[in-house]
């Protein structure tokens, strides 16, 4: 399976994905990197695996629709069947999710629906959590839908917050759950192991 894979940022999470695919732990190809930001670590890790790097940004183009056709173009010619979003600050257009229902997949760095939204990335996030008192936080693997951070959870696992944590230290424990699992979100997707009903996402059985 051809995926894409959209990152704004240093890129650990690509990282993982590929370190997974050469390890043959998850048989998927990244066909595709696209990044809002001309100096994304992801985009230099893309180019030094072989992989078409590509920036784009709506402020290339005129009009929201040759954004958006270049952005299908991109994916069609390569015939991207998934796209990964790997911390990309940007909203998908509404077009994009159209033309790939429930294939579109986020991770995001705490368990949602708690600390999500708009502004909700990166340590805003871990801030936020802190901040808050609790006592658990974790990671989240979702399918994109209209709305930031809210479509159907694929993922979920918990992550304790510690009495000494600082956003730092907490988004490091953290993002080494996020590349443990998100591969392994993947994985199920590639196999064809996901179904959808409703806000619910149903692992089919092995067998
Ligand atoms: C990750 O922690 C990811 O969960 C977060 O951005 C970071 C990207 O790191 N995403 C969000 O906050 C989305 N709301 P990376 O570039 O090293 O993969």
């Amino acid at each position: 399976m051809n995926i894409a894979v959209f990152a704004s940022g240093r890129g650990s999470n690509l990282m993982a994905i590929l370190n997974a695919i050469k390890e043959g732990k998850l048989n998927a190809k990244i066909s595709l990197v696209i990044s809002n930001n001309s100096n994304a670590g992801a985009l230099e890790i893309a180019r030094a695996n072989g992989i078409d790097a590509l920036h784009i940004s709506r402020k290339q183009f005129s009009s929201d629709e040759e954004y958006v056709q270049k952005i299908l173009n991109e994916l069609k010619s390569r015939n991207v069947e998934l796209i990964v979003l790997a911390g990309y600050m940007k909203k998908i257009p509404s077009e994009i999710i159209k033309e790939y229902p429930n294939k579109i997949l986020n991770i995001h760095p705490a368990l949602l629906p708690a600390f999500g939204g708009q502004g909700m990335y990166g340590l805003n996030v871990h801030k936020a959590v802190i901040e808050s008192g609790v006592k658990i936080t974790g990671v989240t693997v979702h399918i994109v839908d209209e709305e930031y951070d809210h479509g159907p959870i694929v993922m979920q696992r918990a992550v304790e917050v510690r009495d000494d944590d600082t956003p730092e230290t907490l988004a490091e424990r953290v993002l080494k759950v996020e590349h443990e699992i998100y591969p392994q979100a993947i994985k199920l997707f590639v196999e064809g192991k996901i179904k959808v009903s409703g806000r619910k996402v149903i692992i089919k059985d092995e067998n």
